[in-house]
């Protein structure tokens, strides 16, 4: 199991930055045959701020981590703290009415208050304030009856007459309380507290996603777990009902951390846009580094390469850019109707999922884990049915049937005529599908320029991978699988690697 999903390493993960946390294995991997109360899958943010609350209401926890602390989504976000809601202030009014939507504002202000309190130094929590903002003067209307709805649904905000602490904003508002973290100090300090309290901690840990939980039992290759409870804290859906796949479309995100000579004052900015781009400082330690993101698409649709191209062309036009420190991408999953799943899965009593937390998951993943511990312990929670899975009835076969307009694309691809390939004309770091000798294959040439080939059939529910140029991946846009160029499976929910097709060489 690889350490990180994708070549690149995000700002956090890379050696020789202000506090570097390395991942590294810290705790044991799994060679016990265990009983516990709760059983976490996965050691995200998510995951550990499960176990945390668990604990402290005396339950016996394990966690059980595939990979090593801080190789998730965690580790390759970029540690924004804040209570705004993605789908915006009217919509979130819209869909929720004044009270839940004032609930909804405050569940995510509680999690900042909780990231703050669990912080210590290497966490790198700062109060910031945030900046909503638009680029053009035309767009000033809208942003003002957004401000309006912003204050309606309990946010602390105040709208900007005179400049804008950005050059390139026209007009927006300013948003109070939220903060920005070391995603990876905060994930190792998160991991600390979780021992102290008596939690087990088990890295390198992969728990199979098609696990029977009417048995109650996770069997690893060198141990097994015995649970009353089953926290699936993976980011994406493992759980058997499908449906909670359809209602989390995979995106990818793209995000370059770069040392610039005019930084903006420190605070947190993010625009009107479509996808939106974002801003903000690194760390006061690293003073003059941005960390700037945005150029978002559903997984499998864009070009990561031209996506990565038009995230620099937007930092060089605004900012006098000394040097870029990393760039890299990672993959997020946005729930078709703007609200993430948290709550018990449905037909299986005793196993729970939060997932669908879009680009906002620090604070959601903190939030997950006191409403599942308070869920498991028999007390309602606020949003309770509007975050549950089970919410997903006749509606969520509608938006089934539209995202997955998605995946019948993919699926359509197994029967269209494929392109004929000639391998020789792959140069170093190309991949496509297609068909070489009478075979459709999934065919790419690694950057050292050894020729791989796979069968291009997901091993999840067979949609067809794409090649992600960008991180030397194959991507299956239906539900966000990923594999590496030999076709190992890395991430999301498929159980098994591509199948080979020869020749390919160095298969890992
Ligand atoms: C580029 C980018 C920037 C972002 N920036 C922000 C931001 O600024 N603010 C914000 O709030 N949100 C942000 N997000 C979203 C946020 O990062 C995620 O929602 C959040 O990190 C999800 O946390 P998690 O714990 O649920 O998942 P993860 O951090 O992915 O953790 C899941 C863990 O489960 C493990 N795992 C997976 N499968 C198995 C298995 N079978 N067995 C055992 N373990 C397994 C993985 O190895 C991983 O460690 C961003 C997302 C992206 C992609
Ligand atoms: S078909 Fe589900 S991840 Fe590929």
């Amino acid at each position: 199991m690889s350490h990180v999903h994708s070549i690149h390493h995000s700002y956090w993960q890379q050696a020789n930055t202000p506090d570097w946390v390395p991942l590294e294995q810290r705790y044991p991997n799994l060679d016990e045959d265990l009983t516990v109360d709760v059983a976490v899958v996965g050691a995200g943010i998510t995951g550990l701020s499960t176990a945390l609350e668990l604990l402290s209401r005396g339950l016996r926890v394990a966690v059980l981590e595939a990979s090593v602390i801080g190789s998730g989504t965690t580790g390759g976000s970029t540690g924004h703290v804040d209570a705004d809601p993605e789908m915006g202030p009217r919509a979130l009014l819209k869909r929720l009415g004044t009270d839940k939507a004032q609930q909804y504002i405050s569940l995510r202000q509680n999690a900042i208050n909780a990231i703050e309190s669990r912080s210590r130094t290497q966490a790198q929590f700062k109060r910031l304030p945030a900046y909503y903002y638009s680029e053009y003067a035309e767009d000033c209307d809208e942003m003002r009856r957004e401000f309006e709805a912003a204050r309606r649904i309990g946010l602390k905000v105040d709208w900007i007459d005179t400049a804008l602490p950005l050059s390139h904003a026209a007009c927006g508002y300013r948003m109070e309380n939220f903060g920005r973290m070391h995603c990876l100090g905060y994930l190792k300090h998160l991991a600390a507290q979780v021992t102290e309290l008596g939690g087990r901690i088990f890295e390198r840990t992969f728990v199979k996603p098609s696990f029977d939980s009417s048995e109650r039992i996770i069997q690893t290759d060198s141990g097994s777990v015995t649970f009353d409870q089953l926290v699936t804290a993976v980011h994406f859906n493992m759980t058997p009902p499908l449906r909670i796949d359809a209602q989390i479309p995979p995106h990818q995100s793209y995000v370059i951390a770069a040392r610039v000579s005019n930084p903006p004052q420190d605070a947190l900015y993010w625009d009107n846009g479509s996808p939106y781009y974002y801003t903000r400082h690194a760390s006061d330690e690293d003073p003059g580094v941005l960390l700037i993101g945005g150029c978002d698409h559903h997984t499998g649709d864009g070009d990561p390469l031209k996506s990565m191209q038009k995230l620099e062309d937007y930092v060089y036009k605004r900012y006098k850019v000394e040097n870029i420190i990393s760039r890299w991408s990672a993959e997020l999953f946005e729930p078709v109707d703007g609200l993430p799943i948290i709550g018990r899965v449905p037909g299986h009593e005793h196993v729970w999922i939060a997932t669908g937390l879009s680009g906002v998951g620090l604070t959601w993943g903190t939030a997950a884990g006191w409403l599942i511990a308070d869920q498991i312990q028999g007390r309602r929670t606020p949003l309770q049915d509007e975050l549950s899975p089970a919410r997903f009835g006749l509606s969520g076969l509608k938006n089934l049937a539209t995202e997955h307009l998605a995946a019948a694309r993919s699926f359509s691809e197994r029967v269209l005529p494929a392109e004929e390939i000639d391998p020789d004309s792959l140069y170093p770091g190309e991949g496509r599908v297609g068909k070489v000798d009478g075979e459709f294959v999934a065919i790419c040439r690694d950057r050292d320029g050894c020729e791989h080939r796979s069968s291009p059939i997901c091993t999840h529910m067979g949609g067809v991978v794409h090649w992600n140029a960008a991180e030397q991946t194959w991507d299956c846009p239906v539900h966000g699988g990923r594999f590496n160029a030999c076709g190992k499976r890395l991430y999301g929910p498929p159980s098994k690697d591509l199948e080979q097709k020869s020749p390919s060489e160095a298969a890992q």
